[in-house]
């Protein structure tokens, strides 16, 4: 691996770190708000993570801020270019406070190795956080600040970025289950009578798994792997939601519908694919459905 993808990989190896991973999200699950504005918190309405959205409000101010920093101690006449320096660094310090809430929602329904990487993420911010804070009083040094503040954060993003996409921390984990299930024609996955009544059970429909709930007659499934984190669905629960029932991911809690998929509770925000699933003299044909819309 490259050097830079080994720095990156380094967190998530501090298992010093543990102790204050654990403490962090007993406190976040402790003081955010749950249900409905937690789902907002985590992207839901949306369909995929929220935080790294909100980041690109501070990232891209405090980019334009060091830009008209450096314009202002290069250009003649440029020290005007301060003033709105100044203000770009005020609106990336109040934009980085709900997008840090936002990253902290997400950082409770992680494994502990990405918890670490994430931990360090977060104090890289931290630091750039004070620096523009520090900057908006500090007289003749502010542009410093400012700048240390900007380079700080692109640090931490660039982490972040290796923890999403590396570490797979916020994708969706089960956007590839259609593709595996076949050409889409019905799949035989078993007699009625062999499946168990009331109880969740994984089969599978070509090459993708599926969590499978039959109530006597009455057969529903979903694709198996959960589209937060990758857990298999059927070592979960069933309960019963206004809409029909609904499984809980044995991992972190994120609820789906098994009639349409949708997320109905804890921090996945993708549907989950979908399984049309037909009795026919007795035994159980399946199909996975396309990708889901959010
Ligand atoms: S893997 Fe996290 S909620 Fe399912």
């Amino acid at each position: 691996m490259s050097l830079i993808g080994t720095l990156f990989d380094a967190p998530s190896r501090l298992t010093a770190l543990d102790p204050l991973a654990a403490r962090a999200g007993a406190v976040a699950d402790r003081l955010l708000p749950s249900g409905r504005v937690r789902g907002w918190l985590h992207g839901r309405p949306f369909g995929h993570p929220a935080h790294p959205a909100m980041a690109q409000l501070p990232v891209g101010t405090s980019v334009s801020a060091l830009l008209l920093d450096v314009a202002a101690a290069v250009l003649p006449g440029g020290k005007a270019l301060h003033a709105p320096a100044r203000g770009l660094s005020a609106v990336a310090l109040a934009s980085a406070v709900p997008t840090a809430v936002a990253g902290w929602a997400d950082y409770t329904g992680l494994h502990v190795d990405q918890q670490r990487t994430a931990l360090v993420h977060a104090t890289g911010n931290a630091v750039a956080v004070a620096c523009w804070g520090a900057s908006l009083v500090a007289g003749r040094r502010a542009a410093l600040l400012r700048s240390a503040g900007t380079l700080a954060a692109g640090a931490a993003g660039a982490l972040g970025g290796h923890l999403a996409y590396r570490w797979a921390a916020g994708p969706n984990h089960a956007e590839h289950l259609p593709h595996l299930a076949g050409d889409g024609s019905p799949v035989d996955i078993g007699a009625l009578e062999d499946l168990p009544d009331g109880r969740l059970t994984r089969r599978s429909v070509g090459d993708a798994p599926v969590c499978v709930l039959r109530r006597g007659s009455s057969v529903r499934a979903l694709t198996d792997t959960c589209t937060h984190l990758g857990a298999g669905l059927h070592g979960g629960e069933v309960r019963e939601g206004a809409d029909g029932p609904e499984v809980v991911c044995p991992w972190h809690g994120s609820a789906f519908r098994f009639d349409d998929g949708r997320v109905v509770g804890g921090p996945a925000t993708a549907p989950q694919p979908t399984v049309d699933v037909r009795v026919v003299d007795g035994r159980v044909l399946a199909r996975v459905d396309a990708p889901p819309r959010s």
